[in-house]
């Protein structure tokens, strides 16, 4: 792992570690803006900020630049009132794609307030195979049924368990390329 990455998922267990994680408003733009700061601050200069400029992942266009901050206002005042209606909120996000990279470790850790705070559940995403979730987001802007059937087979009530947590934040590096092991930099 290269030293930026690993000092952004040392932030990432620092958020949880140092129990700043409480200060992180839950279901916001500003509350992602803030986990996104958190992650990468010292490490990417747009740490935080939203992006200016287009961006496209395997083909998909995410949400355009110039509409991005009215999207975003769309977006976090989407409800949350059942499981189906987060997961929608999710996609929405990930569809808008507000910041450069890192979009889906700080997504992630968003879900997870929002899961923690209406259903006192979590996503387990260690048990979460990469590859299945790595699909299912790719579908997930025509359908999300496959990313709901996924995620919600792999809820936990264990909200408060750091191993938990803490595996669920090495494998959300895992899906983004990174692994813990490889300390060679
Ligand atoms: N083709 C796609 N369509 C929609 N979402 C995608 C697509 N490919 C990847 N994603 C989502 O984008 C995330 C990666 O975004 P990125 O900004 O690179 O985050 P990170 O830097 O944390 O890797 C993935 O975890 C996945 O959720
Ligand atoms: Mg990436």
């Amino acid at each position: 792992m290269k030293n930026n990455d690993r000092k952004s998922i040392e932030n990432a267990f620092r958020l949880i570690e140092s129990n700043d994680i409480e200060r992180i408003e839950i279901g916001t733009t500003k509350g992602l803006v803030q986990i996104h700061h958190y992650l990468f601050d010292g490490l990417y200069d747009f740490a935080g900020k939203i992006r200016t400029v287009n961006i496209s992942k395997g083909g998909f266009r995410f949400a355009n630049a110039l509409y991005l901050n009215e999207i975003l206002i769309k977006i976090e005042q989407m409800p949350e009132n059942s499981f189906e209606e987060i997961i929608s909120k999710y996609v929405e996000m990930n569809i808008a794609h507000p910041f450069m990279e890192g979009n889906g470790r700080a997504m992630r850790i968003w879900l997870d307030l929002i899961l923690k705070s209406r259903l006192k559940n979590l996503v387990n995403w260690q048990y979460v195979d990469k590859s299945l979730y790595l699909q299912a987001m790719e579908r997930s802007p025509i359908n999300d049924l496959e990313l709901r059937t996924l995620l919600s087979q792999n809820l936990t009530e264990e909200i408060e368990n750091r191993e938990v947590i803490f595996k669920g934040i090495e494998q959300s590096y895992y899906y983004e390329g990174y692994k813990k092991e490889d300390n060679d930099d």
